[in-house]
Formats: structure tokens, C-alpha cells, sequence
């Protein structure tokens, strides 16, 4: 009995044998080996994610380190050469210098933020909004190079109020606004779009870039959508900005999600 214990067994039964005893304990048995399976799947899952969120970290650390290099370079050039410069060499270094920063702030907020999601501690302050008043104003304040493409408010409604943080709700639609003027050619059109469905308001952002295949449609607004993505060495979903978007539309009680456009160019949509 306590050398077949030693090597491994976990119960025994002894003769004669009494069919309920042996019924009982192999119940015990198979939920013993269940509950261990499950323990082993677990600690996979969490391996798993341990790993993918290392991955993550390095490679957001990694991203963070480009804006900052293009800081310093055009810092350098200002420290060595500001009293020979001309005054628009100066501003455009200037200018560059301030997107970089936008950018870092931008990505270091996602991060942040997305954390805050989460945990649930992100808390919502919703106010009572015209969205048609928000779209005008964003569009008034957008930063955006407007030689390179035009973005065109769309709508038959001229007032829809709802219940929403604004400030979160603007940085969903920036974002949107930002990739899609960085997958456009020059001279396109992007069209900010908003409507209402089953009383519902569905805003769009509608570009004329080159889309994006079916397979990564949901993939990108994933977390680790990116990992796996770089892993395999292909450009999809390099950012964190739709995970952003995912998680403060969702805590809206709402949906986001992209298609194709029967022409071209894709439309990122998502409902309040
Ligand atoms: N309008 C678009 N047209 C084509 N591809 C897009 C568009 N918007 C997003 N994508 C794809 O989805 C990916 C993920 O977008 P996301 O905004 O999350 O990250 P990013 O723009 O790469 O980086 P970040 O927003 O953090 O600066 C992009 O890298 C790109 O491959
Ligand atoms: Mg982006």
C-alpha cells in the first residue's frame, strides 16, 4: 500500500470489493484529475498572457523610443546651429518637435488609459452633449495638415444630445481621424459621418486609404492583436490607439468596428 502511494498512486482499494466504494472512488478520482487539468490549463492561460504582456511592454518602450530620438536630433540641430538658422528652418524644426511630443503624450495617455479600462477604474464623466456641436468642434480644432487631404462633416441630422464624456468620446474620434488621414494619399477626402440607428447615434469615419484585409478587421482592436501581428513581420496593427477606442466605446455601452468600402478605403464605425 505505501510503496504503490510512494510511486505515484493516489488511492487504493482492497479485496473483496465493494462496487459502491469503487464507484465513489473513481468519481473522486476523475474529479481530482479534473480539477488538476484545470489548474494546469490556468497557469498556461496566465504564462501566456505573462508573456504577451512583456512582449507588449517592450515593444511600446521600443515605440516610445522614436518620437524621442527625432526630439533630440532636431534639438541638436537647434543648440548647434539656432543663430545661423532661418526663421521658418526654425519653425518647422519647432513644429516637428511639438508633433513628436503630441505623439508621446498621445501614446503614453493610450496606455494609461487603457490600464485604467481594465481595472475599472477609469470613471466616465458624462454630461449631456450635442454630438453634432462636438463633430463641428473637433473639427475646428483638429490639427491636421489640410494640403494633404480635406475632412468633410456628413450629416441630415442637425442636433443629437447624449449622455457621454466628451473628452474621452473627442480622443475616440481623434484617433480615428488620425489613422485614417496617415492610410490616405494626398488630396483625399475623409469624411466624418453621423447618423442615427434604432435611436442610437452611429458616427463614422470614412476614408479613401487602402482598407483593411478581412482577416485583420478585428484583430486590430485588440491589445495583443499587435504582437502576434509584429511576430509574423507584417504592419498590421502596430499601435494602441483602437484598443483605446474599443474600450472607451465599450464603456459607453457601446460597439466600434471597420469595413471595407465597395470602392476603397475603409469605414471605421462605432455606436453611443
Ligand atoms: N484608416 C485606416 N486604414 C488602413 N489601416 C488602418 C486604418 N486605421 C487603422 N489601420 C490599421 O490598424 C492598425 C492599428 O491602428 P491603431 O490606431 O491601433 O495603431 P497605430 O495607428 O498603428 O498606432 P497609434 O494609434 O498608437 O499611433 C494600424 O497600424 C493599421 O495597420
Ligand atoms: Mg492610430
Amino acid at each position: 500500500m505505501i510503496e504503490g502511494l510512494k510511486v505515484g498512486a493516489t488511492d487504493y482499494l482492497t479485496k473483496p470489493i465493494n462496487p459502491v466504494d469503487v464507484i465513489l472512488r473513481s468519481r473522486n478520482a476523475v474529479f481530482m484529475k479534473q480539477l488538476i487539468d484545470q489548474e494546469k490549463e490556468h497557469l498556461t492561460e496566465m504564462k501566456n498572457l505573462q508573456r504577451l504582456n512583456d512582449e507588449l511592454n517592450h515593444m511600446i518602450v521600443h515605440d516610445m523610443r522614436n518620437p524621442l530620438t527625432v526630439m533630440l536630433g532636431h534639438l541638436e540641430l537647434l543648440k548647434i546651429k539656432v543663430k545661423n538658422l532661418e526663421n521658418d528652418k526654425i519653425d518647422k524644426t519647432l513644429s516637428i518637435l511639438n508633433q513628436q511630443a503630441n505623439r508621446l503624450i498621445e501614446m503614453i495617455s493610450s496606455l494609461l488609459d487603457i490600464n485604467k479600462f481594465e481595472k475599472g477604474e477609469m470613471k466616465l464623466n458624462r454630461e449631456e452633449v450635442d454630438l453634432i456641436e462636438l463633430l463641428n468642434h473637433i473639427l475646428q480644432v483638429f490639427n491636421y495638415n489640410k494640403d494633404h487631404v480635406k475632412i468633410l462633416l456628413e450629416t441630415k441630422i442637425t442636433t443629437f444630445k447624449a449622455p457621454i464624456d466628451k473628452y474621452i468620446i473627442e480622443r475616440v474620434i481623434e484617433n480615428l481621424l488620425t489613422n485614417a488621414i496617415k492610410f490616405s494619399n494626398k488630396n483625399s477626402i475623409i469624411t466624418l459621418h453621423i447618423d442615427q440607428q434604432n435611436e442610437k447615434p452611429v458616427i463614422k469615419v470614412i476614408d479613401q486609404g487602402p482598407g483593411i484585409p478581412a482577416e485583420y478587421q478585428e484583430k486590430i482592436f485588440e491589445k495583443f492583436g499587435q504582437v502576434e501581428s509584429r511576430r509574423k513581420g507584417n504592419k498590421y496593427s502596430t499601435g494602441l490607439g483602437l484598443t483605446f477606442c474599443k474600450y472607451a466605446v465599450n464603456a459607453h455601452g457601446g460597439e466600434i468596428g471597420v469595413y471595407n468600402n465597395p470602392n476603397a478605403g475603409s469605414t471605421f464605425w462605432f455606436t453611443l
